[in-house]
């Protein structure tokens, strides 16, 4: 698997993930479609601040193409303490979801976080059913320290389980 930062090119295949209904059952208001301009208007608002990556496959005859995307806010979420933390958001595809790329994707985001930012941990906020979620986190050392407005909150913090080269890290 390759990363790439995300693109303005991605916003419409960001916009159909968002609104799959797998996704939307993660959310607060599962019925509710986002619409394009909303979608536009959050992009403009949210991108300058974060950290995304693309997931892309393996290359093959057929070139690659995108399978996931995730992104860290840092300090994002204003309501819950998050001073110093980097909070994940992970989408998988719906048709690639379930074959291992969200941990593949959530640990390679964690990396660079620790990489590139100051951020003493990572944060995740899972609805109590998001079970792929949960469970994909926590493959990646992610664990549930508390729980806020109906969601799991999951921590990893820097240096824990990490492996002792970086080279060892599967991308
Ligand atoms: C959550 C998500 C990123 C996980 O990625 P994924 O590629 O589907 O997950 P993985 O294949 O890496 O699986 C991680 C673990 O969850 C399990 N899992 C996967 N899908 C599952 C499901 N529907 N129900 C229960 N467990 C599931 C896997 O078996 C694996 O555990 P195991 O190794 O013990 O078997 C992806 O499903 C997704 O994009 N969902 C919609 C958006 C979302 O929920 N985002 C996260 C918001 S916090």
């Amino acid at each position: 698997m390759k990363f790439r930062p995300v693109l303005s090119s991605d916003l419409p295949l960001l916009y159909a993930w968002r609104n799959d209904i797998g996704t939307r059952k993660t959310t607060a208001n599962p019925g509710r479609k986002v619409l394009w301009p909303e979608h536009l208007n959050w992009f403009k608002k949210v991108q300058p601040d974060g950290m995304w990556w693309v997931a892309l496959s393996e290359e093959s005859e057929n070139g690659t193409f995108p399978i996931g995307h995730v992104r860290f806010h840092v300090s994002f979420n204003k309501e819950y303490p998050t001073a110093w933390s980097a909070v994940a958001n992970v989408t998988v595809g719906p048709q690639f979801r379930g074959c291992g790329f969200g941990t593949r994707i959530i640990r390679y985001g964690t990396r660079k976080v620790w990489e590139t930012t100051d951020a003493f941990r990572c944060l995740a906020f899972v609805k109590m059913n998001n079970l792929a979620s949960s469970k994909a986190f926590a493959k990646v050392g992610y664990n549930a320290v508390d729980k806020w407005q109906g969601q799991l909150v999951m921590e990893i913090r820097r240096g824990d389980g990490e492996p002792a080269s970086k080279d060892i890290w599967p991308s």
